[in-house]
């Protein structure tokens, strides 16, 4: 299949929503990550996704919506998701709600009694979906496992020649996944880490927010609530390895000319290592979470480098969704002195 590349312009928008009615799958730009998107009331386009990233069947998909009302048809809305509604739409929050039984695709929830939506924060992927009228299943436009896309060359790379085109609107700006809040149970619960924290979750539901992510709390009897969260995730084929800002000066006397370091730019400034060797995060955390996955793309499709050093954020706010997509991305493997 021929890929297309479609512009930010009237005309390729047309094109690209026409593809989606006809049952093509098209990739679309959001502020977080590229996502994969197809009509999701229709179930031959959404296998074609499912296909495409080599995804597992039991992993749901989240429906991406251009309006709130689009909802109506396919959940019923609490007066709390309401509220997050409100005041993280459009914006990096996904929020999981049960189904009106009967009104969703078996395919796109994994055979659950919930189903997630998003509304992006991105324009253009808004127009486009007003333009099909439907919502979008909307996984990350990855190859199932790897690294999320944060540009239209990142999906190119993976998706070229198996989806119908690409939307492109530049580099993405959060860089990693929407946080995932799971309300369709009896205390609001994330089951994914993002951009919008559990603090300001609770500012506005005015009431306690579980994470599933902490460590603690994912009992191993318990299978975990979010099925995407237990697949091998965000990882180059390189070996990734954490390290400590406080470590550096021990991992500068032990790296090997054919490793690299990624780091913000005090600890790079600091470590003096050769450019070729280090790639910047850029002044902090949210120019690191913006640039990490791109930066283990780049240096998995380096033949030369054999090993990829990654710097630990602080364990707060938006660092803790830095921190666990590259938990993820090194299997928890932490640098030693
Ligand atoms: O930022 C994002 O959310 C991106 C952009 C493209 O919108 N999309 C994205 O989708 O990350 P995906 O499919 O790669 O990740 C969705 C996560 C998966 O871990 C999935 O298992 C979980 O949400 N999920 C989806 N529906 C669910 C449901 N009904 N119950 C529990 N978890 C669900
Ligand atoms: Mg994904």
């Amino acid at each position: 299949m021929q890929t297309k590349k479609y512009a930010n312009k009237e005309e390729d928008l047309q094109e690209a929503a026409k593809d989606l009615r006809d049952g093509e799958v098209v990739a679309f730009p959001t502020e977080t990550v590229y996502g994969l998107g197809a009509d999701a009331t229709n179930d031959e386009a959404v296998k074609k996704v499912f296909t495409a990233k080599g995804r597992p069947a039991d992993n749901p998909l989240i429906m991406t919506v251009s309006d709130p009302k689009m909802l109506d048809d396919f959940v019923t809305v609490s007066p709390a998701a309401r509220g997050l509604m409100a005041n993280f739409w459009p914006g990096s929050l996904t929020i999981i709600l049960p189904i009106i039984p009967d009104h969703v695709s078996m395919l796109v929830t994994g055979g659950l009694q919930t189903v997630a939506f998003r509304l992006p924060d991105n324009a253009v992927t808004r127009e486009l979906i007003s333009l099909v009228g439907k919502p979008l299943v909307g996984p990350s436009a990855n190859t199932s496992g790897k690294p999320s896309p944060t540009t239209a060359q990142h999906v190119w790379h993976d998706m070229k020649g198996k989806i119908a085109g690409i939307v492109d609107d530049g580099p993405t700006q959060v860089g990693v996944e929407s946080t995932v809040i799971d309300m369709s149970t009896d205390q609001p619960t994330i089951l994914r880490t993002g951009a919008v924290t559990q603090e300001e979750l609770e500012k506005v539901l005015g009431e306690k927010v579980l994470d599933a992510t902490s460590t603690t709390s994912l009992a191993a009897t318990q299978a975990p609530k979010a099925p995407g969260m237990k697949y091998r995730h965000y990882a180059p084929d390189k070996p990734v390895v954490m390290f400590d800002p406080l470590d550096l000066s021990d991992l500068v006397a032990k790296i090997n000319h054919d490793e690299v370091v990624m780091g913000s730019d005090p600890i790079l400034k600091s470590a003096n290592l050769p450019k070729e060797q280090t790639w910047s995060l850029g002044p902090d955390v949210r120019s690191a979470t913006e640039q990490l996955f791109a930066g283990l793309r780049y240096y998995d499709d380096q033949p030369n480098v054999t090993k990829i050093y990654v710097e630990r954020m602080p364990e707060v706010g938006l660092g803790k969704a830095y921190n666990n997509r590259l938990g993820k991305a090194s299997g928890n493997q932490l640098f030693q002195a």
